[in-house]
C-alpha cells in the first residue's frame, strides 16, 4: 500500500526540519513541504528548496502569498481598525489564516490526509492554523509534533537534528523566537522574557532607535479609496510595494515600535516586542481620515466593533460566519473613507498635518466661531433642556427626597 501523505508547513528553521525527519521516523509518511512567502525575506527563502529534500521531503511548494495576505487580509483589517488590547497590530495572527489556506489548497491537491505545523503547545499560532484547517477541510488530521514528542527545547531540537544528519543553521543561537512578514516583525521569548528588561539596541530590524532617528521631520501623504490604500506622496503603488515603502519610510523614522505585555489566548501572558512601521502609519492614517468622513454614530459604533475584530483575528477566528458578517458592515462603512491624508513623522511619532476629501463631513461655516447663517444657537438650549431631562428629573427628586428626610429627622 502507498505511504499515506501529509503536508508540513515549512519555514525552513531548524524546528521544521526535525520535524520532517521526525514524520517520517514516526508515523512513515510520505511528507511534501509548503512554505509561504509572506514576506519573510529572501534569506529566509535561501536554499529552501534543496534543504527540504536534503532533509526527506519528496515534494516542495514555495507559494508567493503576499498579495493575497496585504489585498485580501490586512487591508481589511486597516479598514476595521483592529488592534488587540490597544496596542497590537496582528502581524503575526493576521498571516496564519492565509498560511493555513493555503496549507489545505496544497494538502487537497497533492492527495494529502494530513498537515501538520511547527507551532508550539502553548502559543496562539497553534490556534490559527488549526482553526483554518477545520474551517476548510474538517476531514485533515492534523499533526503538531510540539506537542507530541519529547523534545523539550530548542537544545533537544539541535540534539535531534545532530543525531539525524539535519543541517544546523550556523548562525548563532537566536536568543529569542523570531516572526516576519511583510507587515511586522515580532520578537518573543528568550532574554525578552523579563517584562522589566528593555530590548538590546542591535535586535530591530525594521527600524531605527526613535533617538538615532532623522533630526528633520518628513511629511508622508496617503491616498485611499473606500479605506484601501493607493498612493504614497501622489505616487500609486501596488498593495504589496505600497507597505513595503512604508515600511522603509516610517522605519526610518523609528516610527512602529510597541513592547507588549499581552493576554494570549490559552490564558497566559506573553511579553512581546513589534516592528510594524508602515502599519503604524497606516492605520493612523486611515483613523484620521475615518473622523474627516464618518459620521458620529457610525464612526462610533466602528470603534466598538473594531475591539470585536481584533479580538477574532488574534483568537484565530478568521474564517467564521462572525468575521463575515463584522466585514459586511465595515465595507459598507468605507464607501466614503477616501481622500488624503498628510502626515508629519519624527522620531517615533506621527502627527497628522493636512486631510483632504470630497466626502468630508466637516463643514467649516457650521463650527466656525465666527458670525454665520446656518446654525441658531438659540437651538442649543432646546437640546440642552430635552437632551439633559433625565439629569433635571434626578436632580429635582434628590433635593425632595433630601428635604423629606430632613423634616422627619427633625421631627
Ligand atoms: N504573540 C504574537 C501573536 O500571538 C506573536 C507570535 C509570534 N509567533 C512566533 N512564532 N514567534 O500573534
Amino acid at each position: 500500500m502507498a505511504k499515506e501523505r501529509i503536508v508540513l508547513a515549512y519555514s525552513g528553521g531548524l524546528d521544521t526540519s526535525v520535524i520532517v525527519k521526525w514524520l517520517q521516523e514516526k508515523y512513515d509518511y510520505d511528507i511534501v513541504v509548503m512554505t509561504a512567502n509572506v514576506g519573510q525575506g529572501e534569506t529566509e527563502l535561501a536554499g529552501l528548496e534543496e534543504k527540504a529534500i536534503k532533509t526527506g521531503a519528496t515534494r516542495v511548494f514555495i507559494e508567493d502569498l503576499r498579495e493575497e495576505l496585504v489585498k485580501d487580509y490586512i487591508f481589511p483589517m486597516v479598514q476595521a481598525g483592529a488592534v488587540y488590547e490597544g496596542k497590537y497590530l496582528l502581524g503575526t495572527a493576521i498571516a496564519r489564516p492565509v498560511i493555513g489556506k493555503k496549507l489545505v489548497e496544497t494538502a487537497e491537491k497533492v492527495g494529502a490526509t494530513a498537515v501538520a505545523h511547527g507551532a508550539t503547545g502553548k502559543g496562539n499560532d497553534q490556534v490559527r492554523f488549526e482553526f483554518a484547517v477545520k474551517a476548510l477541510n474538517p476531514y485533515l488530521k492534523i499533526i503538531a509534533p510540539w506537542r507530541e514528542w519529547d523534545l523539550k527545547s530548542r537544545s533537544d531540537c539541535m540534539d535531534y537534528a545532530c543525531q539525524h544528519n539535519i543541517p544546523v543553521p550556523v548562525t548563532a543561537e537566536k536568543p529569542y523566537s523570531i516572526d516576519r512578514n511583510i507587515w511586522h516583525i515580532s520578537f518573543e521569548g528568550g532574554i525578552l522574557e523579563d517584562p522589566d528588561r528593555e530590548p538590546d539596541h542591535d535586535m530591530f530590524r525594521l527600524t531605527v532607535a526613535p533617538e538615532d532617528a532623522p533630526e528633520q521631520p518628513e511629511e508622508v501623504a496617503i491616498s485611499f479609496e473606500r479605506g484601501i490604500p493607493y498612493a504614497i506622496n501622489g505616487k500609486k503603488f501596488g498593495p504589496v510595494e505600497l507597505v513595503e515603502e512604508l515600511n522603509c519610510i516610517a522605519g526610518k523614522h523609528g516610527v512602529g515600535r510597541v513592547d507588549l505585555v499581552e493576554n494570549r489566548l490559552l490564558g497566559m501572558k506573553s511579553r512581546g516586542i513589534y516592528e510594524t512601521p508602515g502599519g503604524t502609519l497606516l492605520a493612523f492614517a486611515h483613523r484620521e481620515l475615518e473622523q474627516y468622513t464618518l459620521d458620529r454614530e457610525t464612526y462610533h459604533y466602528k470603534e466598538v466593533l473594531a475591539l470585536k475584530y481584533a479580538e477574532l483575528i488574534y483568537y484565530g477566528l478568521w474564517f467564521t460566519p462572525l468575521r463575515e458578517a463584522l466585514d459586511g458592515f465595515i465595507q459598507k462603512t468605507q464607501e466614503t473613507v477616501c481622500g488624503t491624508i498628510k502626515t508629519k513623522l519624527y522620531k517615533g511619532n506621527i502627527n497628522v498635518s493636512g486631510r483632504k476629501s470630497l466626502h468630508t463631513l466637516y463643514h467649516p461655516e457650521m463650527v466656525t466661531f465666527e458670525a454665520d447663517e446656518l446654525f441658531n444657537q438659540k437651538d442649543a438650549e432646546g437640546f440642552i433642556n430635552l437632551y439633559g431631562l433625565p439629569l433635571t428629573i434626578k436632580g429635582i427628586l434628590e433635593l425632595q427626597k433630601k428635604k423629606l428626610l430632613r423634616e422627619v429627622s427633625s421631627s
